[in-house]
């Protein structure tokens, strides 16, 4: 059998797209393993569910650090100890520098609540609600210095509906994003989907980006 990709997952928050990257590993055919959770943030409520399930937690408090590039030394190294390929960033509240993210190209992905190139940054919901768009989304790109600027993995839509509000359309988004992130760390996991020269070369059939659009 092939080595899995060893994953780490960044996160700040409460970690639902860390619970769905962790139960899509748990399938031992999955091309990725996740083998380490990172926050920033001692009290993250995905750290414990990770720790739950068996999987090595680590916190590096950014507020411990002088600065940001201390702190990201500090990630590199905790990651390099933990023997990481992939890094998939899953609601990880810090903006990462130039230096860490080229250490890290083409290895490095992210799932940012809206179709980009559509509402880079945050309050995607909102934004989205208040221009009266018919579709919002999500999408997985590979993370570049230009802030939600990497190209393009996996999207998929839904319809915003009439009466959504913030939460009922987040709600809806979220539901794609734990079907989204988990398809495309597989395709970066196993070379299917790969960062060439600033861009994605992608050798996926035609009928598995379909599934993806939603
Ligand atoms: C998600 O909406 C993700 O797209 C964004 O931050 C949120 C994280 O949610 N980057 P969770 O912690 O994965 O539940």
């Amino acid at each position: 059998m092939t080595a899995r990709a060893r994953t780490a997952i960044l996160i700040s928050g409460r970690g639902s797209n860390m619970t769905a990257l962790i139960a899509a590993a748990k399938d031992t055919a999955y091309p990725a393993e996740i083998a380490l959770v990172l926050s920033n943030r001692p009290d993250a409520g995905g750290l414990q569910r990770a720790a739950a399930d068996g999987i090595a937690t680590a916190v590096v408090d950014h507020k411990a650090h002088p600065d940001r590039e201390a702190f990201e030394r500090e990630v590199d190294a905790v990651l390099t100890a933990h023997r990481i390929d992939i890094v998939c960033l899953a609601g990880f509240m810090r903006i990462l520098t130039p230096w860490f993210i080229t250490r890290w190209e083409g290895r490095l992905i992210n799932i940012h609540p809206s179709l980009l190139p559509d509402y880079k940054g945050l309050h995607t919901h909102a934004r989205a609600l208040a221009d009266r768009v018919p579709r919002h989304g999500c999408t997985v790109h590979f993370v570049v210095p230009e802030l939600d600027a990497g190209p393009t993995i996996a999207q998929a839509s839904v319809p915003v509906l009439p009466g959504d509000d913030e939460a009922t359309l987040a709600a809806r988004v979220l539901e794609q994003e734990h079907r989204v992130y988990p398809a495309a760390l597989a395709d970066v996991a196993s070379g299917r989907v790969r960062l060439v020269e600033g861009q994605v070369a992608d050798d996926r059939p035609a009928e598995y980006a379909r599934f993806l659009a939603g």
